[in-house]
This record gives C-alpha cells, structure tokens and sequence, in this order.
C-alpha cells in the first residue's frame, strides 16, 4: 500500500523522509514525492519509480528545508504516472498532501469542488483532501487558531479508509486516520503541565519502521483521531483531537524487536529473512506460557472455531486445520479473510452466551502485519454476530492487535521482503505449540512432542541451498511448475506455489496427487516441471504411484523429502526431522527455489511488481 512520512524538528527533513521511505518500501514503490517548505513556500519534488531511482533522478534529500512530507504510492486510482505521484497540492499553493487509503467519495467531493472552482491536476482520490484544506468554512492554511475544527470538519467529509498528512506553508503539519495504519514518533518527547505533549522533533509514519532508528517514542492514533504538530514556545507541540475534542495519548515504548531492520551479509530482504528461520521458529515454539494457555482455555471453552487470514496466513490458517484434528482431534472451519463477508451465512452462529460451553464462537484470525483489510472486515463482522477474537500477529501494535480480545505475537522480528517467510514458518511453529498445549490440556498425553532442535533442522536445509540455486538454474525457463502433494503437504504446496509466483513470475499450481487423473495430468508433458512433496510417513507409497503417473509422460521431477527415490531427477533433502513438525520445515527448500528462481530471472525478490507487504485496501 501507501506509505506516508512527514518530519519536524531541528533537522533536515528531507534525508530523514527519503530513508524513511525506502524502510517502508515493501508497503508500495510504484511513485514517490516529497514536499518541504523553504523560506515560507512549499517545495515538491516527485516521479515514478522506486525510492533509489526517484532520489537519484530527481535529488529528493538534497532538498531544503526542516518540515517535510514523503510518500510513496501504490497505486489504486489514477494510473502511475508523475502527476498521480504524491504530495497533492491545493489551487492556492499553501498546503500539500499524502495521503494512504482509499476516499470512497471522491468523486462527489471532486464534483462539488470544481463547481466552485477549484482545478484539479491528478486522477487521483488523494486530491480531494488537499483541496478541501482550502475549501473548508474554516481553512487549515488561513485560521491556525481553528485548525483542529477545520480538520474534523474535513474528516466528516471523507469516507473510506485513509490516513493522511498535509504539511501548511507555514509548517504545520496536520493529518488524521480512519482505518489506516499513522504513528507519531517522538524526539525527547515530555508532557507539559497541562498534559500538554511537547517533543524536539515528530516523525509521522504508515510504519514505525519508517523513524526507529531515530526515536523508540511512539503515539499511536486511533481511527477518528487528528493531530497538529507545530511550534511552540517549549519545541514542538503534539496534539490530538477527535470529534469530542482534545485527546490526552500516552508515549509508547517501541519494541526492541523493531531495531533489527538491516540485510547485514545478504543481497535481499528474503533471503536474510529466510535465513533468519533458523531463530524465528524456536522463538515462535517457546512464546511465553500465560498468554498461550489462555488461548488455549478460549479455544477449548468455545463452540466454534473459525480460522481465518489472506495470502500466507490463510496457509497458516489451513495448517491450523489440519493441525486442530491431527493433534487435538478437534474440528475447525478455514474461511480466506476475502470470502468471509460471503460465506458468513454458514459461520453465523446465534448468540449462545447460555451455552454450556461458556465462550460462544472463536475466531482466531492470522496476520503478519496486523493491517490487512481484509483480515480486519472478517474479525469486525465476527465480532458483530458474537465472535470472540484472537488473532496470531507478528506486529502486537498493530491494529489487529488492537482489536483481538487476545493476541499472540508470532516473534519473528520485522519482515521486509514482500513474500512472507519466516512470519509464516513462524505462525505454523506457534500453532503447533498451541495445538500441543490443547492436547496436553485434553490429557492427550500421547501427543507429546519433542520439538527437537529447529535451529539445526533449518541450518541442514540450508546447507543445501548451493544445490537448490543450481536446480533454480535448471528449471528457470519453465513456464509451469506443478507442486504435487497429499495431506497437510498439500497446504506446503500452496505456500510454494505462492512463493513461485510471487518471486519468481512464474505459474505454479499445487495439485492434490490423486486429483492428477482426474484432469491436470493433461497438461505433463516433456516440458513440465513437477515438484513432488513426497516425506516418509502415511502418504509416501501413494505419492510414488503419482510420481509414476507424471514421470512417465516425461516430465522432470524435483523430490522434496526425507528418502532417496530413482523417480526423482533431483532431490532437495529435508533431513530426519519429528514426522509430525516436518511439513513446518518442508517449506523451506520452496521458499528458497522460488528465491533462487527470482534471481535467475532477473526479478528483484524484495519487491515483486504490482505487491504490496501490507494490503491495507479491499
Ligand atoms: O500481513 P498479512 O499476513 O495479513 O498479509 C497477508 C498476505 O497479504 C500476505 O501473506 C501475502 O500473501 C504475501 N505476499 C505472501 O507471501
């Protein structure tokens, strides 16, 4: 999605505002822009491209000036081009927008406004917002004294999901947020007598990743609240409005987790993150044991479980179905976050608060990020008909968090690279360990399991990856790569295939092996590529048979296992791991084809085109 940061303070804001942008460019990288004011007058500088490219072509943090705005943009409306990049300015000049969200209304808005004049320049949505700062009865840019009327007027105007900043020539800045992700990151922040926030200088930002390295200081708004930054006699003062008036917020202490944000010896994002399983899925086994255990009560007390989350995470919500019946022998639906609204008919349960059970129904929502739209939709309309919400985050800021009557973090640190890796290892390491505790707390003491040492399990895995590059080399020029699998490594094939596709730019389609007869097997042939998950346990002598099947019409086949097999042309090895935690360490050699895979063809794997890390549109 969008990324908005502004600064104020005693620097200069453009470089802080450019490195801001590039640490938040796994959110969007389609255009970029800048805005700041030098001697009184605004400046915008902005262009399509990346970050690097825009900076370099353009010398975003060669300009001038101690308050700036930056965004980067993924676009929605209006195709990319300069003009749709952001900051928007208004007619008069005065004050110049970013804006993330989508403004549902913007075409009446637009209407109104240029029947009274006022000259559009993008396609965009965004625009609206910089032009009704000018319009307003009460106008941010003229009256300072009434800005925070001013800025809920205009938030009464918009609908939709937004979060914006608008930087005044004056250099003020205001903005506010409704269902989009805008933090406020404080310098030497302190409260006046009054209660009154003052700090040396303001970062506001889509992430906190966006000023960490400056400041572990944080306000978190809350949807329908706006904020003005500007000066005053003690540095900056920070306030905070909702429809009710003034807000008093408390300063947050950022996670340390949120500090390790360089790629240190690796080329990508990915591929250090890849690496970084080798912690991130011990960690996520040994989360703290309170907080676990009153999942596990919730779980155990309600009458429904539902498992829901996009992309990755709903692979991890499908792990958690399997692993529900394997482990505990208890049932669970999986619904995509997407589909919820469609298929709530069958989820909807009536209020059974009476229920012996006590709880009612669960949703138990997955999400790296916390700020997936869709996720969101599906737990508010869960929360409305009754459900009571857990959710499993990496980010416990995030709004998710926020909105979960009880949240795990998954502990896997921050996850830069677009394709989700070690979030998802990690969110299949944590469901396991709740899955485990369930069956100890059922006194199903025969589903002990040894966790072993997953450090070791991930570091033989990628002691191979010299052989996966070269396979990677092998197989790059296929147009299709079939994923073969039965079970829960059907649900491993379709994290593999999303990663393949994603990386790579390449088809990839996970087919259940005994569906092969009945129609995919048209399409092997010679030139087909076949990934069989093919481990040592209750599907083995089955997927052999369909190894067979697609072998014999020439295909050439990839085996990822724990046993040798003349079937396979090659062989991405897992080593002896506990059967029942191997499909959490099967995904590994995919994650690393499909990096390998990227490379060789020349896709850059951190930023896969048209994706955004946090999808936080519908
Ligand atoms: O932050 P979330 O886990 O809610 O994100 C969900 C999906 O957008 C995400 O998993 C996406 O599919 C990744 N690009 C997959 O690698």
């Amino acid at each position: 999605m969008c990324s908005i940061i502004a600064y104020k303070g005693y620097r200069d804001a453009a470089p802080l505002i450019v490195r801001g942008l590039s640490m938040m460019e796994y959110r969007g990288y389609d255009s970029v822009g800048l805005a700041t004011v030098h001697n009184s007058r605004l400046v915008v500088r902005k262009g399509v491209g990346n970050v690097g490219h825009v900076n370099a072509r353009l010398n975003l943090d060669g300009m001038y000036g101690s308050v700036g705005i930056g965004h980067t943009r993924w676009a929605t409306h209006g195709v990319v081009n300069d003009i749709n990049a952001h900051p928007h300015v208004s007619c008069d000049g005065r004050v110049a927008v970013v804006h993330n969200g989508i403004v549902e209304n913007h075409v009446e808005l637009r209407s109104m406004l240029t029947t009274r004049g006022h000259i559009f320049r993008s396609e965009t949505d965004s625009e609206v917002i910089a032009h009704l700062l000018e319009y307003l009865p009460t106008p941010v840019v003229y009256d300072g004294n009434s800005i925070s009327k001013a800025l809920l007027d205009l938030t009464s105007m918009l609908s939709g999901s937004y979060s914006f900043v608008a930087l005044v020539h004056d250099g003020t800045l205001v903005g506010a947020r409704n269902h989009e992700p805008l933090i406020i990151g404080l310098g030497n922040p302190r409260k006046g007598r009054d209660g009154m926030l003052f700090a040396d200088e303001c970062f506001i930002a889509s992430d906190v990743l966006a000023f960490i390295g400056h400041t572990d200081k944080a306000v978190f708004l809350a949807d329908g609240e706006a904020f003005i930054v500007r000066e005053a006699q003690k540095g900056l003062s920070i306030e905070v409005y909702d429809r009710h008036g003034k807000v008093a917020k408390d300063v947050t202490q950022v996670a340390w987790e949120f500090a390790d944000i360089d790629k240190g010896r690796f080329a990508h994002y990915t591929i250090k993150e890849i690496h970084e399983q080798r912690d991130t899925i011990s960690r996520a086994f040994s989360i703290e044991g309170s907080r676990v255990h009153e999942v596990v009560r919730t779980l155990l007390a309600s009458r429904r479980i539902v498992v829901t989350g996009s992309g990755s995470s709903y692979h991890a919500a499908l792990m958690a179905k399997h692993l529900l019946s394997r482990i505990c022998m208890v049932g669970c639906d999986v619904v995509v976050a997407s589909e919820f609204l469609y298929s709530m008919d069958t989820h909807y349960v009536d209020d059974d608060s009476n229920c012996d059970h006590g709880v009612g129904p669960v949703l138990l929502a997955v999400s790296q990020s916390g700020e997936t739209a869709d996720v969101l939709d599906a737990v508010r309309m869960a929360r409305s008909k009754g459900f009571r919400i857990l959710s499993l985050v990496n980010s416990p800021l995030s709004t998710l968090a926020r909105e979960s009557d009880l949240f795990l973090s998954i502990n896997a640190g921050p996850e830069i690279g677009v394709a989700a890796t070690k979030s998802f290892t990690a969110q299949v390491a944590l469901l396991y360990r709740i899955c485990m505790e369930m069956a100890k707390a059922m006194g199903r003491s025969t589903m002990e399991i040894d966790i072993g040492n997953p450090s070791m399990h991930v570091g033989s895995i990628l002691e191979g990856e010299e052989h996966i590059a070269s396979t990677a080399e092998r197989i790059k020029d296929a147009s299709s790569v079939y994923i073969i699998a039965k079970g829960i490594h059907h649900v491993i094939a379709l994290e593999g295939a999303l990663k393949l596709k994603e990386l790579a730019y390449v088809h990839a389609e996970a087919i259940h092996a005994g569906e092969l007869k009945h129609g995919p097997l048209a399409l092997i042939d010679g030139k087909s590529v076949v990934i069989a998950l093919n481990p040592m346990d209750q599907t083995y002598r089955d997927m052999l048979t369909s190894v067979h099947e697609v072998k014999s019409r020439g295909a050439y086949i990839i085996g990822i296992s724990d046993a040798e097999s003349s079937l396979y042309d090659t062989i991405l090895a897992i080593p002896g791991v506990e059967p029942l935690l191997y499909p959490l360490y099967e995904v590994i050699p995919l994650q690393l084809l499909a990096y390998h895979m990227a490379l060789k063809r020349d896709c850059n794997p951190d930023y896969p085109r048209n994706l955004a890390k946090s999808v936080t549109v519908k």
